[in-house]
């Protein structure tokens, strides 16, 4: 039987499109078949996995490159890892682009990294677009952020608004303190307004400050190159998510190592600080791990 979802304003709706590849306009049952082919469980798909898409430098350097031809050849690993997710039915996919950290790398590489962040957005939008996804932005938006990577991240998110297979979430300038301390700030300045009663701040409302509060948590996170570190990315939401470390560089990163990291998250039991393992998830207000609505199937 096909998995069941509760209905939340922002969950994406299966859509028929005219030019994408064969797999997104599968059928349900076609698409059930097509996951128990690859071995993954099409009853526990992750709902939303988030990604560190790490070791572009070291792959270029293993193979006597600039760290930029790294980014350059994790562009196509960025559109396989898509592909991956819309393949299997994953409904949202978060991937770290940039973080608050990464300021911190010589002047040369941050400038490629801007630009190549807006290239990216240029070249591809048509082809994701057709796929059926939507793209959003999470991080902050600030001066050193360039104005025509801004205007593009807008222009992104204008032309896709309305795709419903897949949403894309890409971390640029993100850092998960910021986006604490973004959040604080907006419940802070409620309160001093006396719009907001300190008292009644809970983690269910804190939540909604975030970033994309329609955004459900993280079920699985993965990172790349070996790294087994969170690095400050979507530490709110990935408090009872399920972490996959992969020795692969980003670069070499393919449908299969997605699919990989599925099948590693189905062979964990998911507990969320009970003792008995649970499909669905407690709402923060009880103080679980889910942002919002309780998740079946998982
Ligand atoms: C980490 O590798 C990777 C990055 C900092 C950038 C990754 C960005 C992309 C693949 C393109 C994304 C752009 C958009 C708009 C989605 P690293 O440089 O830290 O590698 P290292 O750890 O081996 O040095």
């Amino acid at each position: 039987m096909a998995r069941r979802r509760p209905e939340t304003v922002s969950s994406p709706r299966r859509k028929k499109t005219a030019s994408g590849p064969w797999w997104v306009d599968l059928s349900p049952s076609e698409r059930l078949a097509r996951a128990r082919k690859l071995r993954i469980d099409p009853e526990r798909i992750p709902r939303h996995v988030a990604v560190v898409m790490d070791g572009n430098g070291r792959w270029a350097e293993q193979r006597g490159l600039p760290r930029t031809e790294g980014h350059r050849a994790g562009e196509i690993a960025l559109v396989e890892c898509v592909d991956g997710a819309l393949e299997v039915g994953i409904e949202y996919l978060t991937v770290f682009a940039f973080s608050t950290e990464n300021w911190k790398r010589p002047k040369e590489e941050v400038d490629f990294l801007m630009d190549f962040a807006r290239g990216v957005l240029e070249r591809r939008r048509d082809e994701l677009s057709e796929k059926g996804v939507r793209i959003v932005f999470a991080g902050r938006r600030e001066r050193r952020v360039p104005r025509t990577l801004l205007a593009k991240m807008d222009e992104t998110i204008e032309f896709t608004r309305t795709n419903s297979n897949l949403v894309l979430q890409i971390a640029v300038n993100y850092g998960g303190r910021a986006e604490i301390v973004d959040a604080a700030r907006k419940l802070a300045a409620e309160a001093a307004a006396g719009k907001l009663d300190p008292a009644r701040i809970d983690e269910r409302k804190f939540s909604r400050y975030l970033y994309h509060p329609e955004i459900p948590d993280p079920d699985l996170v993965i990172r790349t190159s070996g790294e087994i570190r969170v690095s400050n990315f979507l530490i709110w939401e990935s408090a009872y998510s399920e972490f996959v470390f992969l020795p692969v560089l980003w670069p070499d990163f393919t449908k299969e190592t997605l699919f990989e990291a599925v099948r590693e998250y189905q062979g964990r039991q998911r507990r969320f600080g009970g003792v008995a393992p649970v499909s669905t998830p407690p709402s923060r207000a009880s103080g679980g791990g889910s942002r919002g609505e309780g998740r079946a199937g998982r």
